[in-house]
């Protein structure tokens, strides 16, 4: 008894201080055009840290249960998430691999030193095989980063060849060699990674000339069709996007964008579990910022690329704080907390507004690494914040985007103004209406109205990920402090939707009709 007096006195600052605002959000269903390309969905696997070994692959003879060397723990949960593509095998890591080094009998496979993540010992058994294997095991497209800062164009050429050629060619033969007859699908290539940076310190003229170069032995072979990715720029680096758009816009089916929400790259990144409220307005301001960026690179893009034909590739996005304490800095590892799960929606709803030049995005990275789906220690695995978002939104691949407008209060952050309330409404191909929201407020509640158009739905149901605290997040030994629930909070009034949302709460709803 004293206890709950006591807890009810430690509330009450809570309940005078909280109120519940307004927000409305129009839709505009006879607008809706765009398809939001599963490709949004995009995954990201480099050879960091305990993401490849210890996170997806353990070897045949771990005894955490695996198929084939894949643990089937991060198999299964992966799965729900109907991954489109992954990205493998970097990164920086992408500019020092040496693909020859990855295949044949593993225990005669040599071994380098990962400079990049570590300096930890390669071993070079997870190579070509069995990442292709994995995606098809998980059903999805692979995006492979060829190694253009130190690797040649002849080895580019003959990996292209060894994966996808199916002629009486000696790259073939020696896949077939190795074990596997057929060549597999390999759609999306990337040329080099972040070539301004860890892969070659280039200067655009410079990596414009090299991309011509490495592209034309990238062969198509039989009826496979490479999408071939250019190394783009980071952020805010106009002037990378205008030189390769000018200089070898002609010779590519996208380019890529690098944007990581972080504090800045000198100095602490802040702790991912242990911040205040302005940490945590930080972030997300620093994440919708993201849209702004979005719009320059994509207006100089317009500019060569009238008819929308080449992609902005966003092939790495999401948090990057501090790494977790104890753990080796090199690795990358942190932990997801509500404020991640925020900032993959927010992200959701400004790259689902592009989709007419956003083609694919990659969020950094699957497992054990920045802001990942799933974290493993040992035999233990927890499904993080993030990847409950990536679950919640998957209607939204290859659904058709409904446009909308947003009426709610705003707050000033990094001298910008930022919605509290943020949105995103699709046509999906089960023929439900989705409507995703999400309040960023940390401590007030939302009644959102939302206008429906000509949409008349039978009945709404949804769920919600929220919080009681800020910094709350998953752990071995409690994974379901986050987790989706059932939402009550949404009803059809009037033909208007009527949305009860908590303090920090992203809501998914689904319209049947
Ligand atoms: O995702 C981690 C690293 O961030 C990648 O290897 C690199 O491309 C980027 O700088």
């Amino acid at each position: 008894m004293k206890r709950l007096l006591l807890m009810s006195l430690l509330l009450v600052p809570v309940f005078l201080f909280a109120q519940q605002k307004t927000a409305s959000v129009v839709l505009q269903p006879d607008q809706a055009r765009l398809k939001i390309s599963k490709h949004i969905y995009g995954q990201f696997a480099e050879h960091l840290g305990t993401l490849i070994y210890g996170g997806l692959w353990v070897g045949e003879n771990s005894p955490i249960p695996n198929t084939k060397g894949y643990r089937n723990d991060v198999l299964e949960a992966l799965k729900k998430l109907s991954i489109p593509n992954m990205r493998w095998p970097g990164g920086c890591f992408a500019d020092e691999y040496h693909w020859m080094d990855g295949i044949g009998p593993r225990e005669k496979r040599p071994k380098m030193v990962n400079t990049n993540w570590g300096g930890v010992v390669e071993d070079n058994s997870f190579g070509t095989h069995e990442f292709l294997n994995l995606c098809e095991m998980l059903g999805c497209e692979p995006y492979v980063s060829m190694n253009v800062g130190s690797g040649s164009v002849e080895e580019m050429a003959k990996w292209v060849e060894y994966m996808t050629s199916s002629g009486d060619s000696p790259m073939a033969n020696l896949r077939r060699q190795n074990g596997r007859e057929e060549p597999w699908k390999v759609r999306y290539v990337g040329v080099g990674n972040e070539s301004w940076g860890c892969g070659g310190n280039m200067r655009p003229e410079y990596y414009s000339d090299l991309y011509r170069r490495y592209q034309t032995y990238a062969r198509n072979y039989g009826n496979n069709r490479l999408f071939k990715v250019a190394s783009g720029a980071s952020d805010y680096d106009y002037n990378w996007t205008e030189v390769l758009m000018k200089n070898i816009g002609n010779q590519m089916s996208g380019i890529s964008l690098h944007y990581y929400t972080v504090k800045g790259w000198s100095g602490s990144k802040g702790s991912a579990t242990q911040f205040n409220t302005d940490d945590y307005y930080f972030t997300l301001g620093k994440c919708v910022e993201i849209e702004e960026v979005l719009l320059k690179h994509m207006e100089i893009m317009d500019r060569y690329d009238a008819r929308k034909r080449i992609g902005l590739m966003v092939d790495e996005w999401g948090t990057w704080f501090d790494v977790e304490p104890g753990t080796n800095p090199g690795f990358l590892r942190q932990q997801s907390t509500i404020r991640d799960a925020f900032v993959a929606a927010l992200s959701f709803n400004i790259f689902h507004k592009y989709t007419d030049r956003i083609q694919m995005t990659n969020i950094a990275q699957v497992v054990n690494v920045l802001q990942s789906m799933i974290l493993t220690d040992g035999p233990k695995m927890l499904l993080t914040p993030t990847y409950h978002v990536f679950e919640m939104y998957k209607p939204f691949q290859e659904a058709t985007n409904i446009p909308l407008t947003i009426t709610s209060e705003k707050m000033t952050i990094r001298n910008k103004e930022v919605a509290v309330v943020s949105a995103t409404a699709a046509k999906a191909q089960d023929g439900k209406v989705y409507v995703a929201l999400a309040n960023i407020d940390a401590v007030n509640g939302q009644q959102v109205s939302v206008a429906l158009g000509n949409i008349a739905p039978k009945g709404v149901s949804g769920r919600i990920l929220t919080a009681q605290n800020i910094t709350d997040h998953n752990t071995f030994e409690k994974p379901s402090v986050i987790a989706p629930a059932t939402f009550t909070g949404a009803k059809i009034q009037g033909g208007q939707l009527q949305v009860n949302m908590p303090s920090k709460s992203i809501v998914v709803l689904e319209l049947s009709m």
